[in-house]
């Protein structure tokens, strides 16, 4: 079965062609990073207008690349949430008009859904059931995935997400969007330490994460004394030494907790060469397995909303988004069991 899968969420327009029976044929992405670069940030409206010149030429492109029509399509998965409403609305808008030109069913895929089944699209892929640790821009989560739709929260944060610790201290260092990448490259040049920031709730008895107080803690280091290259440096590194450590930490835990063995590691932050690194390293002292998916497929793209809907597709599901209706706001845990 041949699935198209159209991601427009938030600031990236991912499009992708996966086939049931041949894997990933084409994807392509455009990046917004340059059209919100002089605002520090998303800005909504500008995405929704890039996503609506984007969506069709980036179709077109990944159809000639994976040699497929558009009469060929079983069926076009788009995400429904959740995310920014405008920028949903292109994706739905578009997925569910082609969806019903061509007579096919469309197929509204949960954005963190499309993340927690990435890694799946790598080689080896994880097997059910595993520990998921969902690092985006706006969720930190673990979860344990029995299989595709059964998600049980584990625990996941009471405030800010790890994603935007990394966002918001990085506008206080002065540094651009997104924050995550300029975090990581500035504190190859610092040493963890020399600042001292917290591991919030490194300690408590649950697996919940708590991130605010970190963006205060840079703050405080800010504003206290003019900081020169190195320094910010320092508080770079110190920075993501302390998000990996409470990542890490909790993680192990919920690989206890469960007494499963194979941890999975989705979302942009994710991407986090240190954070793979402690990961890698602490789950194999314990036995444990960590996956990953191939790290373009960390931050948003098509091919996790193809695979997600071709999955969901396979198991006679179809418009969990029903046709236009996207959710800005969506709780993974009430995505039916299949
Ligand atoms: O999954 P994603 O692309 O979008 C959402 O669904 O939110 O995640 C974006 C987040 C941002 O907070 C970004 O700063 C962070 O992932 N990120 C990183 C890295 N690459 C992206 N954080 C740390 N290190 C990175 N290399
Ligand atoms: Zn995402």
């Amino acid at each position: 079965m041949l699935v198209l899968g159209i991601e427009t969420s938030c600031d990236e327009t991912g499009i992708a062609l996966y086939d049931t029976t041949s894997g990933l044929l084409a994807h392509a992405l455009h990046s917004q990073v340059a059209l919100h670069a002089d605002y520090g940030g998303v800005v909504p409206e500008l995405a929704s207008r890039d996503h609506i010149r984007r969506v069709l030429p980036l179709t077109r492109q990944v159809l000639a690349q994976g040699n497929a029509k558009l009469a060929e399509l079983d069926a076009v998965a788009y995400t429904a949430g959740p995310g920014l409403a405008g920028a949903l609305l292109v994706g739905a808008g578009i997925g569910a008009s082609l969806a019903h030109a061509l007579g096919k069913p469309a197929i509204g895929v949960h954005h963190l859904e499309g993340h927690l089944l990435s890694p799946l699209l790598a080689d080896p892929a994880p097997q059910f059931p595993f520990v998921a640790l969902l690092v985006s821009g706006g969720h930190t989560q673990l979860m344990r995935v029995g299989g595709v739709g059964d998600y049980t929260l584990l625990g996941e944060t009471v405030d800010d997400a790890a994603g935007e610790a990394f966002d918001k201290s990085a506008k206080l260092l002065g540094l651009g969007y997104p924050g995550g990448p300029a975090i990581a490259a500035l504190a190859e040049q610092g040493r963890p330490g020399r600042y001292t920031l917290p591991r919030p709730m490194l300690r408590s008895d649950n697996l919940d994460f708590s991130f605010s107080g970190l963006k205060t803690a840079v703050l405080t280091a800010v504003r206290n004394q003019v900081l020169d290259e190195q320094d910010r440096a320092d508080l770079a590194a110190e920075l993501q030494a302390a998000i990996a450590d409470v990542l890490v930490s909790k993680s192990l835990a919920a690989l206890e907790q469960t007494a499963l063995e194979r941890l999975v590691v989705a979302g942009g932050v994710g991407a986090n060469r240190h954070l793979r690194e402690q990961l890698t390293a602490a789950a194999t002292r314990r036995g444990c397995t960590v996956y990953y998916p191939p790290l373009e497929f960390c931050t948003d793209n098509g091919a996790m909303i193809a695979f997600a809907g071709a999955l969901r597709l396979q198991q006679g599901l179809r418009e969990t988004g029903s046709g236009f209706t996207v959710r800005p706001r969506w709780d993974l845990a009430s995505l039916p069991a299949v």
